[in-house]
């Protein structure tokens, strides 16, 4: 191996930047080139490739988004597109990819490393809903935006005596909501892993009035409702059932943005580097997951054919402390 490539697709998240940094750093401490492909898979599809040289990863380490931007590329999963992308691979004499991002992103991944492109994932995106990794990076970054906006909702929340339905990201998954939730202090976690009855919500927030709270905020998955927005849909029927004053805040893509925080920097650098390794050492068709404080190699197939789950005691514990 004497080039690879690096590439970030999907959503970004906070912390591709450490990673990519890690990757051209590393690259460069084992003797090895390292191109950077522009836009995920399109660029691969475009031949949109630059050189990466220490000085261009220079001062990237706390910046969010990511310097080799990214796209979805959903034609990507036409092999005739991917004959395209391995030719300019190729003819850009590109021996491995080190590809960074979420569940399209491996599949990507995966599809390459099947026809010949030997290639290593780093799970990146802020839903953390990749199996075989307890953390993808960015996730620990957009809860703390979570919780700091849950934290200032709050404050006018009690002021007014409203109750709040704060909507979160996460696609089909809850983890941000309930870590967000749990960790904000939530009166109310709605996931798509738990049904919910929006009468029995209504219930405990009257409670919660009766027993002399100020406030209530209720966090909402996403993907708790798929005909429109969950928190309004939310947010209409609990107005209509216990007549208090209800508003709606969709946190939205503020949660993708701002700098890494502490953790995910150190994940990223250390995740960016182990995939570098791998690929010299010749090991490839596998993610990079987090295990604790150890990090593992998983195989795609694994990967792929599995469903990450929620951790229930989390739910259960933050529904025994928010009373
Ligand atoms: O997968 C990351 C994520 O932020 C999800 O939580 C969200 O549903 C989706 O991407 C939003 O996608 P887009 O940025 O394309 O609107």
């Amino acid at each position: 191996m004497k080039k690879i490539g690096v590439l970030t697709s999907g959503g970004d998240s906070p912390g591709m930047n450490a990673a990519i940094r890690a990757i051209v750093r590393k690259g460069k401490a084992l003797g090895l080139d390292v191109m950077g492909i522009n836009s995920g898979y399109k660029g691969c599809l475009a031949g949109d490739f630059r050189d990466l040289d220490l000085t261009d990863v220079s001062g990237i380490i706390e910046e969010g988004g990511t310097i080799l931007r990214s796209k979805r590329a959903p034609e990507f999963k036409e092999k005739e597109e991917r004959a395209k992308a391995i030719r300019n691979l190729s003819q850009n004499e590109i021996d491995g990819i080190v590809a960074i991002g979420g569940d399209g992103t491996l599949r990507g991944a995966n599809a390459l490393n099947r026809e010949g492109v030997p290639t290593v994932c780093i799970p990146a995106t802020i839903d953390n809903d990749i199996y075989g990794t307890d953390m993808t990076i960015g996730v620990d970054t957009c809860l703390n935006t979570v919780v700091e906006s849950v934290d200032r909702i709050r404050t006018t929340a009690s002021a007014l005596e409203r109750t709040f339905i704060v909507e979160v990201m996460g696609r089909n998954s809850g983890y941000i909501a309930l870590m967000g939730g749990l960790s904000g202090g939530a009166e109310v976690i709605l996931i798509p892993e738990v049904e919910y009855n929006l009468e029995e919500v209504a219930k405990n927030i009257y409670n919660g009035y009766k027993r002399g709270k100020q406030h209530m905020i209720v966090v909402v998955a996403e993907g708790i409702y798929k005909e429109g927005s969950a928190a309004h849909y939310v947010g209409k029927n609990l107005k209509e059932q216990i007549g208090f004053e209800v508003r709606v805040t969709v946190l939205g893509h503020m949660q993708r943005g701002g700098n890494p925080s502490a953790y995910d920097r150190g994940i990223a650098s250390r995740l960016g580097a182990e995939a570098v390794t791998c690929l010299s050492e010749g090991k490839k068709g596998v993610m990079l997951g987090l295990h604790g404080h150890n990090i593992e190699t998983v195989d795609y197939s694994e990967v792929l054919s599995n469903k990450k789950e929620l951790d229930m005691e989390l739910y259960d514990l933050a529904e025994t402390l928010a009373q």
